[in-house]
């Protein structure tokens, strides 16, 4: 294969932009942290872990449905597309639908450098054909500012956002998000996306409070990234993790909840925490078909396929624009 057929885009965020939003989140009345920090490569590693758990059922049954459906979501999507993944992660799952998509070329965008170039390197290995464009690049600032590289022209260009990642978005993100690709496929690509549903809160229950505890790993593990890359005194042994679903805003909240008082150093800034006050680390918001095909027609899409298992616990979009 040729070494052409390869290209990586180099544009991680500076140290000083993760800083300024870690502070800003420490430093308000309810504290928060971006759910992007959790993906460190210790956190990616924990993530790809807990897609393995048998609490955690969206990554097994998204990848069933990919696996079942490939040739029909080829079918409706159409080949020879430039494939653009955004949080492409261990690209694991578009090597699903490579062989019945066919697409010219394949976009992977992720915030992990690390990651990335394995990931570029097993998909060089395993399809020959296939012309890869990587970049390393933090996407959840928004689509808008995204300098694509040059591709070929006469392509449609479709995004795959799988995973329910779109769940990390808040409401009003998702639309702001969802219209950024309208903007970025026009005028003949498309959108496809995987979406969890709203389904029995015990079974979300389980799925973020799984019995070996990645889940809580996972979660701490953002105070250790933090200590490590800006250089705080957080002791993860004097939080605990704390994950529920919220009925009336359908959708699991993940927390770090301290243990005691205690004061924590950060960039020449004390963080005070009162006992059991939290730090809110990510929401995952889990809708109905019907909802989020809302949400997309009203950011401009047309729906053109959906794709569920047959337990309805997880959805598989394809969204296109109207002429
Ligand atoms: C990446 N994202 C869709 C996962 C989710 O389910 O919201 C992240 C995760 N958090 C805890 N477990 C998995």
């Amino acid at each position: 294969m040729s070494a052409r057929r390869i290209r990586f885009l180099d544009r991680e965020p500076a140290q000083e932009a993760i800083l300024n939003e870690v502070l800003n989140g420490l430093l308000s009345p309810r504290k928060r942290l971006p759910a992007k920090l959790f993906y460190d490569k210790r956190g990616s590693e924990l993530f790809e872990t807990i897609c393995e758990t048998p609490e955690y059922y969206p990554t097994r049954t998204e990848i069933g449905i990919l696996r079942n459906f490939a040739a029909e979501i080829a079918e409706v999507v159409g080949r020879n597309c430039i494939l653009i993944e955004p949080g492409s992660g261990n690209s694991q799952k578009v090597q699903l639908l490579l062989e019945s998509l066919r697409p010219s070329a394949y976009m992977p965008l992720d915030i992990s450098k690390d990651h990335l170039k394995v990931s570029v390197q097993a998909l060089k290995a395993a399809y020959p054909w296939l012309n890869v464009h990587a970049m390393c690049v933090d996407y959840t600032g928004g689509l808008k500012r995204l300098e694509l590289p040059r591709l070929p022209s006469e392509s449609k260009k479709v995004v795959f956002f799988p995973g329910s990642t779109i769940g990390n978005f808040e409401p009003g993100d998702v639309l702001v998000f969802l219209h950024q690709i309208t903007r970025l496929v026009e005028p003949d690509g498309g959108l496809l996306i995987g979406v969890d549903l709203r389904k029995d809160p015990a079974l979300l229950h389980r799925a973020y409070n799984d019995a070996q505890g990645l889940t809580r790993e996972f979660n701490l593990n953002v105070l250790r990234r933090i200590n490590t890359e800006l250089k705080s005194d957080f002791d993860p042994g004097n939080f605990y993790h704390y994950a529920f679903y919220n009925a009336g805003e359908s959708r699991i909240e993940m927390h770090l909840i301290s243990r005691g008082a205690q004061e924590i150093q950060l960039a020449g800034e004390v963080l005070k925490f009162a006992e059991g006050e939290s730090i809110h680390t990510e929401n995952s918001y889990k809708y109905t078909v019907k909802e989020f095909q809302r949400l997309a027609r009203n950011a401009g899409f047309r729906a053109a396929g959906c794709w569920r298992d047959e337990r309805d616990l997880f959805s598989v979009h394809y969204f296109d624009l109207p002429a």
